[in-house]
């Protein structure tokens, strides 16, 4: 057990190719994905039976996705704002969201009350001992939000209120062009974020050692974990 985290088998996919092979046929399912971003997974649930709704509390990742259609239904929204009646959805995702949430614990009960008896919450979550982490670390250091996001998961687990019946690991390649196209990226995502003269010395150091190539271009991997908790 010297290096646990080497002993991790990882898949290579992506994040919504890992959630869409997860939940299968859509057909008639109602699809809740909280923090939807620009709702590229939301895209890829979306078919004429089913009902798949996106909320994001960033008016422009929202009006973004809206302009891209594709048959989702999208709120500018948080979470802890939602008015969903309970019991309303089959599955219950969080891509990469809960750790921005300020309290994951309290999400996930949110999440628990949305789900019906018979559905699943799924949550993927990046890992902070990843090769990414060296370099985003400089601009948002998500380490400590990353641990709670994953210790509330496990709490639900521990406390029954969930089955946890698949975790799946993987690593994707993110890919980007030059530092700034990562930056770029990361801002995109949380507007708050600021990096120091010293600190983007610091970053652009961290992407030279981590930054690898194949014949598509740079990458540097991004390891995810993947929950999946069924209602027990
Ligand atoms: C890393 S992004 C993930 C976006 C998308 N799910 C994806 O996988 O590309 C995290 C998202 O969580 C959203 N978020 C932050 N706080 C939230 C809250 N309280 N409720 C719902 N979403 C929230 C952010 O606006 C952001 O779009």
């Amino acid at each position: 057990m010297k290096n646990k985290a080497k002993m991790i088998v990882r898949e290579k996919i992506d994040n919504v190719e890992a959630v869409c092979r997860e939940i299968g046929d859509t057909n008639n399912k109602s699809i809740l994905d909280i923090g939807c971003g620009t709702g590229e997974l939301c895209r890829a649930l979306a078919c004429n039976s089913a009902e798949i709704f996106g909320i994001d509390p960033s008016e422009n990742a929202i009006k973004q996705a809206i302009e891209q259609g594709g048959g989702a239904k999208y709120r500018t929204a948080t979470l802890e704002e939602l008015d969903f009646s309970p019991h309303s959805f089959e599955v219950v995702i969080f891509c990469t969201s809960l750790h921005h949430i300020p309290d994951s614990l309290d999400a996930l009960q949110i999440a628990l009350k949305l789900v019906k008896s018979s559905g699943k919450i799924i949550v993927v979550e990046p890992q902070p001992d990843d090769p990414l982490y060296p370099v985003y670390r400089w601009l948002d250091d998500e380490k400590e939000v990353q641990i709670k996001a994953q210790n509330s998961i496990d709490t639900i687990v521990v406390n029954k209120q969930v089955t946890r019946t698949k975790t799946l690991f993987f690593n994707r390649k993110y890919r980007y062009a030059s530092l700034d196209h990562l930056i770029e990226d990361m801002m995109e995502v949380d507007v708050t974020r600021t990096l120091s003269e010293k600190d983007h010395t610091a970053m652009a150091n961290a992407f030279d050692a981590a930054v690898q190539q194949d014949k598509d271009g740079n990458y540097i991997d991004h390891w995810y974990r993947m929950d999946v908790l069924e209602l027990s």
